[in-house]
């Protein structure tokens, strides 16, 4: 392997550590701690592992945690209930409604219906439509995860062949317009993508968020490129990501490994964006 790991674990825990740093000083000027609401809808186990964590993460760096779990059978209206009744709660700053939801739920009006102010997944389109200008905005939380790891490595984006492989509303469009707010020239990708070996081979910034194990081979890599791999896949028991690392590693000049990578990012940039509305609520930015 000639490639450099770009580890997803130290790049959370140092802005992990940065959380508990400054919330010390904010809970002693309000006498309040960030609080964190999260639906769940039914059993799906990936989901519930997420929320477990997410649950987890944000008692461990001292801020006010609820889970909600509501029955696979919860109607829509109960749902919308619940979100209304945390868009009023002013000990709730951010809000997260798992998804996916079962088929008989409407994703998007329930998306809607969290205050913009409390939409800490930067998914309601009031946060997507700033976004998309470059005004401010929660960013999406994987998206900006995949920024603090270029950070980390201080990569400068400046001019440079960004290529996203994926175009979901979750990663791959946002990571596309954050990419090209940094100035680089973004090219993105999906299914109906011709000659989609070529193109990453011209990428010096290979982003790739499509759930497919192993689909980028190391021989569609640029030697020296940075490739960041946001694919979390279980095959036979083990996780693999969207990237073939064994032979990516070889070429790239950095990569993110799965696991290891950007896992931890995306639940860390959620605590971010929950510190940041309760600093907005308290007139603290
Ligand atoms: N399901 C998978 N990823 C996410 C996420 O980032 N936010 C929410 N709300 N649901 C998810």
């Amino acid at each position: 392997m000639s490639a450099r790991l770009i580890k997803g674990p130290e790049v959370a825990a140092k802005i992990r550590q940065g959380i508990v740093d400054e919330l010390k000083g904010l809970t002693a000027k309000t006498g309040k701690v960030p609080g964190l609401a999260v639906i769940i809808v039914g059993e799906n186990p990936a989901s519930q592992t997420y929320v477990r964590n997410k649950e987890r993460t944000s008692k461990k760096l001292g801020f006010h945690s609820e889970v909600h779990r509501l029955p696979e059978n919860v109607t829509q209206e109960e749902l919308l209930e619940m979100v209304n009744r945390l868009n009023m709660d002013d000990d709730i700053h951010g809000i997260l409604v798992q998804l996916p939801l079962p088929k008989h739920i409407e994703e998007e009006p329930v998306i809607h219906a969290i205050l913009p102010e409390k939409d800490v997944d930067g998914f309601h389109p009031v946060n997507v439509g700033n976004l998309l200008i470059g005004a401010e905005s929660y960013i999406p939380c994987t998206p900006h995860g995949v920024i603090k790891m270029l950070e980390h490595i201080d990569y400068d984006l400046k001019g440079k062949n960004a290529t996203v492989v994926g175009r979901s509303n979750i990663v791959g469009k946002p990571v596309a317009i954050l990419l090209l707010e940094r100035h680089a020239t973004v090219t993105v990708c999906h299914s109906r993508t011709q000659n989609l070996a070529e193109v990453c081979r011209r990428a010096d910034l290979l982003v790739v968020a499509v759930g497919r194990p192993e689909m980028i081979k190391g021989d569609w890599i640029k030697p020296g490129a940075v490739v960041i791999d946001v694919g979390i896949n279980p095959v036979d028991g083990k996780l693999v990501g969207d990237v073939e690392f064994e032979t990516a590693s070889k070429v790239a000049g950095y990569i993110s490994p799965v696991p290891g990578g950007v896992g931890p990012m995306t639940i860390t940039m959620l605590m971010v964006n929950t510190l940041q509305s309760f600093k907005k609520k308290y007139k603290l930015v």
